[in-house]
């Protein structure tokens, strides 16, 4: 990163104070004093910014435990975004990994890092994602079984990828997917002859909701969530 960018994002100073004050010789770069904002720096350069050590921002990982009725993007003129609760600093430079529907609640992760998201929410790398169901009819046995083989959605031309469906009670199930088609959820319910009435995400491949996040709160994701090499 641009020395000049980096000194601005760690500090209060705007991008051209930041540019001033390295003219200015207030800023080291492994030791010796700074002549260009537009050097380049890694996390590896030691930068001194007037006896004080600035590092660049690491990339953020945070998990929410959506309420309803707030959309999943960064802003919204009318309703409330999840970033109304997910109240870190530099909002604006984070998105959502895998949208949660308005009307959905549960685990919802935010990050800025584009290249791990994607990873996380790709098809290609089939992580699960296990959300618990109300359903306002009985699942019957037939129905249970078309979304465990894969059925056409309205509108589309390639069948959903196998579910798999566990059974909690005559109108609550699990179910499991390797894929985030618009609505899909909801959508392959419909397929079958029900209606999702409540929808709650649980998982996203290895990584669980935490029981101890109340509606609305968030934590940082832990190393071993962040790691994607084993899940
Ligand atoms: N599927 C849906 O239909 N809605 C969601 O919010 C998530 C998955």
């Amino acid at each position: 990163m641009r020395l000049d960018k980096l000194l601005s994002n760690a500090s209060n100073l705007t991008r051209s104070q930041a540019s001033k004050a390295i003219r200015q010789g207030d800023v080291t770069v492994d030791g010796v004093v700074a002549q260009k904002g537009t050097v380049k720096v890694t996390e590896e350069n030691q930068v001194i910014y007037l006896g004080t050590t600035i590092s660049a921002p690491k990339p953020r990982y945070y998990m929410l435990n959506k309420p309803l009725g707030c959309v999943s993007a960064n802003k919204d003129k009318n309703t409330l975004t999840v970033f109304d609760y997910l109240l870190v600093p530099r909002r604006e430079q984070l998105h959502v990994a895998g949208r949660l529907d308005k009307d959905t609640t549960g685990l919802l992760i935010a990050t800025d890092d584009g290249k791990w998201s994607h990873r996380l929410t790709s098809p290609k790398h089939e992580h699960s994602k296990r959300y618990r169901v109300d359903l306002a009819e009985t699942i019957t046995p037939e129905a249970k079984q078309l979304l465990e083989q894969g059925i056409m959605l309205e509108g589309e031309k390639k069948l959903t990828k196998p579910a798999v469906v566990d059974v909690l009670d005559s109108q609550k199930i699990i179910l499991h997917i390797t894929e985030g088609r618009y609505h899909q959820v909801k959508r392959m319910l419909l397929a079958v002859g029900n209606e999702v009435v409540g929808l709650h995400r649980e998982a996203i491949g290895h990584i669980e909701l935490d029981p101890g996040l109340e509606q609305g709160a968030w934590r940082h994701l832990s190393p071993q969530e962040i790691d994607l090499s084993k899940a």
